[in-house]
């Protein structure tokens, strides 16, 4: 793993070729590259990182690739296509609907019977008009509602309860694992919430995202019985938000070592099932131990967020900048580490 004297010395490199430093994902892979010899160059603003060896090109922009085929973007960019063509493949997803704008009356009539259930925008990102666990007509239509004024169709969906992973994939491969813990604060017996959360935040490396305090966080301690001016007694944990994404304050641990085999199979299979997926971010709700239920996978990234796996809040540095460029540049390709149950550890 790079040190950050390396990290320097990238982002001086890429300045000379005209590259932008800002995004933490292009710098790694950037990195990963130039330690090999390969060129580096830029155009524009710079955000787009190509890279070139010989008549080999390719490019990386903050998780957007150009291993991946313009059909993988087109199979995962609409999670009710994603699913089914998952389903189809007798990989377990979660049931939906795709609803239109004033329908929220047949939506219901359609999720009443597996409330409790989740309502997002078909092609959202980062967590973005996710509204999980609505079990009541009077919340149910108000979101769908607001979800479909947003972002105009509505995915209605079974919710699954579970631990949310994020598991990166390269050539058919898990390659590393995150264990994302939605966005909370642990009380002292003394602050508010609202203090909790500013003192997270300032205290958090610049590397994790803020944690928000938006109209969705409000809703959900409101429903807790909860205010941003309550304060939570000594040691109590108070979850933020229902949905586990970075961009809103999550916690990344990593958890490519707690991964089974069979779970690791799994998702290589479900990355199979995608015609031209390279590299991809699954989201895999993974049920508690005690339940007989199966993992679900919520959606793919196609263009998938790295930083989590290289700088994780907790746990292990996993380096899937290595993973991609080999990918990229197979005739300079490094080892890479697997995770302990892989079954390709030997290969
Ligand atoms: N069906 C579901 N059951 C349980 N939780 C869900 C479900 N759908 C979404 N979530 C929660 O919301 C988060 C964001 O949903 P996701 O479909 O991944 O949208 P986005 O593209 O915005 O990340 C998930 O990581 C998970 O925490
Ligand atoms: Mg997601």
């Amino acid at each position: 793993m790079m040190t950050s004297t390396f990290y320097d010395s990238v982002r001086q490199k890429m300045a000379e070729v005209g590259l932008s430093t800002k995004l933490w994902s292009n710098v790694v892979v950037a990195g990963e590259a130039h330690d090999r010899n390969i060129r580096l160059s830029g155009t524009g603003r710079g955000i787009k990182v190509f890279m070139h060896q010989g008549d080999v090109r390719h490019h990386w922009r903050g998780g957007r690739n150009s291993l991946n085929t313009s059909l993988a973007r087109k199979c995962t960019d609409y999670k009710d296509v994603a699913n089914s063509i998952l389903r189809a493949s007798g990989v377990h997803a979660p049931e939906n609907t795709v609803f239109k704008p004033g329908e929220a009356k047949r939506a219901w009539a359609w999720a009443e019977p597996i409330a409790p259930v989740v309502v997002k925008p078909n092609n959202g990102m980062q967590g973005k008009g996710v509204f999980v666990n609505i079990d009541r007509w009077e919340d149910f239509s108000s979101i769908f509602d607001q979800v479909t004024q947003a972002y105009g169709d509505a995915l209605v969906e079974r919710f699954h309860p579970g631990q949310d992973h994020r598991v990166f994939v390269v050539d058919g491969k898990v390659i590393a694992a995150t264990r994302r813990l939605a966005a909370h604060v642990i009380g002292d017996g003394k602050a508010t919430i609202k203090t909790l959360v500013e003192k997270k935040n300032t205290s958090r490396p610049t590397i994790h995202k803020k944690i928000v305090m938006d109209e969705t966080s409000s809703m959900y301690i409101e429903r807790q019985g909860l205010s941003w001016d309550s304060i939570p007694p000594e040691g109590d944990r108070v979850q933020l938000r229902g949905t586990a994404n970075l961009h809103t304050g999550g916690d990344a641990m990593d958890a490519t070592d707690l991964l089974t085999a069979g779970e690791i199979s799994y998702v290589e299979r479900a990355a199979k099932a995608i015609p031209g997926l390279r590299v991809g971010g699954f989201d895999l709700l993974i049920p508690d131990a005690s339940s007989c239920a199966e993992s679900t996978v919520l959606e793919i990234n196609e263009n998938p967020m790295i930083s989590m796996h290289q700088f994780p809040a907790i746990g292990k540095r996993r380096d899937v900048a290595r993973a991609i460029v080999n990918a990229m540049f197979p005739e300079t390709a490094r080892p890479v580490e697997l995770p302990a149950n892989s079954p390709h550890r030997d290969t």
